[in-house]
């Protein structure tokens, strides 16, 4: 039998990074651990992007800090209702840094370190420190939820600009930003990134909205793991703005299985980034994708996986016009009433 991986190249390169494979683990507390770190290494990720070290969780830990060594006092009552996590201390700041050395030490693989905030402050300083732990590279991830309704679109768009560019002053390693889609003119926003420096783009964050409890009348948090269908929106979006950025594409958000590898690819990113998949099935099924990939690779005739990259991007295909309005109009067309 043919040893595939000895004729198929599965190389690729993100932010600068040379890596083996597209396959990366995307943010998620199993980053957290070091030996699940490992295991993800072993199991075939080209590359880990570590779970979110947040603003919150430094603002409120220095603030704390500040009134416990000038009052004593303990952590605020609303600390305590707003970030129950923080009671426990799961990983701080400290910890978070410490973490990164870690995994760089357990690791041949690169580590992309991960911040989660949306304004400018003194939490930015910690990007230099997760740069001298070792980072590879960072993924700011700008979860922004504008309940303002006198904020208008530009403001909004300009706060992601202002805040990268906040980044980018403080390290030289590489910065990704991950986002969600929902903006007015997504591909001109990834173009203002772009113009802003961002190294990559990791589209697209889940827009996880809260649910009602009837029961208790409340409103809480609900989060549902991913499944392929949710891949769409960005092979939608990646074939869109590949080509009319420098910035390397990655697509997170529903790669489940080695078709939607192949697809993040012909779309034109540069890495499929897992995180449901893995949380269903286990690290492990990093290694049954990568073979499956070859096999796929290997029965299409495909020598690589950069010669598939963007080759059913919008530019690439015959009918562009299947990315916008007109899909609209056949999709809808193209129900079957029973
Ligand atoms: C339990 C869980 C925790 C996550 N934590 C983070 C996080 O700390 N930072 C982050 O940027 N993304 C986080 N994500 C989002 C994932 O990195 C990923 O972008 C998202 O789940 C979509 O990819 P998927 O369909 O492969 O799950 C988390 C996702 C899950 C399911």
């Amino acid at each position: 039998m043919i040893d595939l991986s000895k004729t198929i190249d599965l190389s690729t390169t993100y932010l600068g990074l040379k890596l083996k494979n597209p396959l990366v683990a995307s943010s998620s507390p199993m980053c957290a651990d070091v030996g699940n770190v490992r295991r993800m290494e072993d199991a075939g990720a080209s590359a880990v992007v570590l779970h979110s070290l947040f603003e919150e969780q430094i603002e409120i830990e220095s603030q704390e800090l500040d009134r416990f060594i000038t009052e004593g006092s303990e952590l605020s009552p609303e600390a305590v209702t707003h970030f129950p996590e923080l009671t426990h201390k799961v990983m701080g700041p400290e910890a978070y840094i410490g973490h990164i050395a870690k995994c760089k030490q357990a690791v041949k693989i690169p580590v992309i370190a991960s911040l989660n905030g949306t304004t400018r402050g003194g939490w930015i300083s910690y990007a230099r420190q997760m740069q001298e732990a070792g980072a590879d590279a960072l993924e700011l991830n700008i979860y922004h939820v504008e309940a303002n309704s006198a904020v208008t679109g530009e403001q909004v768009e300009q706060r992601y600009i202002d805040l990268l560019k906040a980044i980018k002053a403080e390290i030289h390693i590489p910065v990704a930003v991950k986002l969600g889609p929902y903006f007015s003119s997504m591909a001109n926003m990834a173009l203002k990134l772009d113009a802003a420096g961002a190294n990559g783009l990791a589209l697209f964050n889940r827009f996880y909205q809260p649910d009602y409890d009837l029961e208790a009348l409340e409103v809480v948090p609900n989060l549902i793991l991913s499944n392929s269908h949710e891949l769409l929106l960005r092979l939608n979006w990646v074939a869109v703005i590949y080509g009319q950025v420098k910035a390397d594409l990655a697509l997170t958000g529903g790669v489940h299985s080695a078709t939607d590898v192949v697809k993040a690819m012909m779309a034109g990113a540069r890495v499929a980034m897992l995180t449901s998949a893995l949380l269903k099935r286990g690290i492990s099924y990093l290694d049954t994708i990568a073979t499956e990939l070859l096999i796929w690779m290997g029965e299409h005739e495909y020598d690589s996986i950069k010669q598939m990259q963007g080759s059913m991007s919008r530019n690439a295909v015959p009918q562009p016009a299947a990315f916008e309005r007109a899909n609209y109009m056949k999709v809808l067309g193209s129900y079957a009433m029973k």
